[in-house]
């Protein structure tokens, strides 16, 4: 003890510098663990770390295009290092006079009704937990996004990017809020007598179902098949729909689309495929071929040539129908199951034909002859709907948001907090995540804070509502053997 004993043969720093080394090695593979880890665990917008909704499911994203450090480094930096600490609460002012939000604007009350007593409580929200695909929490203007599943393509970059827009549209005035969304395409929530109502948002529902619509990721754009965002496409396919009058369009219906989803309705439209027997053309979309061909047989503003447009659901409700309501043509629509938010503003013989789905060839030619012969009242129809199209701009859609966000907040009985496992979605960490063709759809739909106020929200309605329900039944119902 306490005589010097050293090796002479070693230089007196070598063993600190060795341990410096040691230590530093040891960090940097805790840290490369750690950043490992959280790569892995770490749930993004495009679907990393996420397996498919299990009750729609599709196939998984493949992301092996890319190395383990590019992605763990994208993952972290869109993830952690995207969104600033400035807040956007300062309110700007309106300068422009309030207007008055479309008549449908009064299903917002009804489809809140199920919640207008008992008030929607934390426990709900973590009963329904289990058939969302990612919860949004907004605070102070913030959003946040707990992903639970992968959503289809890239419906849940749009559908967040559609959220972002409002708070920007809307500074300082969107309320705190927590709810629970699905983005696939059935709704869930049967309303009947042994369920208790579940809150959860998606793009469609039924008057059988609880789920509560919400404007559909399209509105912002689809990338995948080329579908621009609603004001853009709207103004073009108005546009190609005027190139000639009603009257001078071909006299019979049309059809475009993809039959072979799961869909015994398209299945059956097949079978009208006769302009002279059924008065109708049913065309197949080739998604594949469109992807190829650069999207040229599938430009919506070229599809408005025909004097009636057939809408049909596909495995759900189709985003299809607003782009078929926009011609200006006189929409056949099959009886559907499924609404989404606007659908139900519409109403039969008004604003559209009604197509039996029991008889669906004989439908279709007893309509394009009640046309055909009813050439100004069939042409009103067309008008009419294409008017209401047209009120239902991007201004009405973030109204809609706006108005659906403010009624679901007042019902929460407990204050929105942050969930510990969400992350802060903001326009940059969805740059960040989206590719070049992504990044510009999204710019394409990029908002600026309003002047006007969103728009004036009808009073609640709900008896004339379930009245319109029972009338629109009644009406479908007598036209199903006869026009
Ligand atoms: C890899 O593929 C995914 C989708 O499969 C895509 O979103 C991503 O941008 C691709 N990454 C690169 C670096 O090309
Ligand atoms: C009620 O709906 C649920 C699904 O939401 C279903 O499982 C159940 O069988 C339904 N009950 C009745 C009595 O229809
Ligand atoms: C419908 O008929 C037209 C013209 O006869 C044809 O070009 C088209 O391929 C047919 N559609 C389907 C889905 O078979
Ligand atoms: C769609 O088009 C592609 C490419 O032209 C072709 O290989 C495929 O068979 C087509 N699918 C159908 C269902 O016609
Ligand atoms: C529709 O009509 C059938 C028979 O005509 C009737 O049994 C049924 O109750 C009607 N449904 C509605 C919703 O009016």
């Amino acid at each position: 003890m306490g005589t010097v004993a050293r090796k002479p043969n070693r230089s007196p720093t070598s063993l600190p510098l060795f341990r410096v080394l040691l230590f530093a090695l040891v960090l940097t593979g805790i840290f490369l663990f750690e950043v490992d880890n959280l790569a892995t665990q770490t749930k993004t917008i495009i679907g990393y770390n996420l397996e498919p909704t299990p009750w729609h499911e599709f196939p998984a994203k493949q992301f092996n295009n890319e190395t383990k450090i590019a992605r763990a480094s994208r993952i972290i930096q869109c993830s952690f290092f995207s969104c600033g600490i400035k807040s956007h609460t300062n309110q700007i002012p309106f300068t422009r006079k309030i207007e008055k939000c479309p008549r449908f604007f009064r299903w917002i009350h009804h489809d809140l009704e199920p919640w207008s007593e008992t008030r929607i409580s934390h426990a709900l929200l973590m009963e329904v937990k289990k058939f969302a695909s990612f919860r949004v929490v907004i605070i102070n203007g913030r959003l946040y996004v707990d992903y639970y599943y992968d959503c289809v393509q890239s419906r849940a970059m749009f559908t967040i990017w559609g959220f972002l827009q409002l708070l920007k549209r809307f500074p300082g005035r969107v309320p705190d809020v927590d709810m629970m969304f699905d983005c696939m395409d059935k709704p869930l929530i049967e309303r009947n007598s042994s369920n208790t109502p579940l809150p959860i948002f998606r793009y469609c529902t039924t008057p059988n179902h609880y789920d509560i619509p919400f404007p559909d990721w399209s509105f912002w754009g689809w990338p995948e098949i080329n579908i621009g965002p609603w004001e853009e496409e709207f103004q073009s396919i108005k546009e190609g729909s005027q190139k000639q009058s009603w009257k001078n369009k071909y006299p019979y219906a049309y059809w475009r689309g993809n039959p072979d989803v799961v869909s015994p309705i398209r299945e059956a439209l097949l079978q009208c495929n006769d302009t002279e027997q059924w008065g109708a053309e049913i065309m197949r979309q080739n998604w594949t071929r469109e992807v190829m061909d650069g999207f040229k047989q599938s430009k919506l503003s070229n599809q408005c040539n025909h004097r009636y447009k057939i809408y049909a659901e596909g495995y759900a409700w189709s985003v299809s129908l607003k782009y078929i309501l926009a011609c200006g043509c006189v929409p056949l629509i099959i009886n559907p199951k499924y609404d989404d938010f606007f659908s139900r503003g519409l109403f039969p013989k008004r604003n559209y034909l009604p197509i039996s789905p029991g008889n669906i060839c004989p439908s279709i030619k007893t309509a394009v002859e009640w046309g055909n012969e009813n050439p100004i009242k069939a042409d009103e129809i067309g008008k009419s709907v294409q008017d209401f199209m047209e009120r239902l701009n991007i201004d009405r859609i973030y109204d809609y948001m706006f108005h659906l966000i403010v009624e679901y907040a007042k019902l929460l009985n407990f204050k929105p907090v942050r969930p510990s496992t969400s992350h802060e979605e903001c326009v940059d960490s969805l740059y960040c995540f989206a590719d070049q063709k992504q990044t510009g759809f999204l710019a394409r739909s990029a908002t600026m804070p309003s002047d006007a106020p969103p728009c004036m929200l009808p009073q609640q309605a709900n008896r004339q509502i379930d009245k319109m329900i029972a009338q629109k039944a009644n009406i479908i119902n007598s036209t199903q053997l006869l026009m």
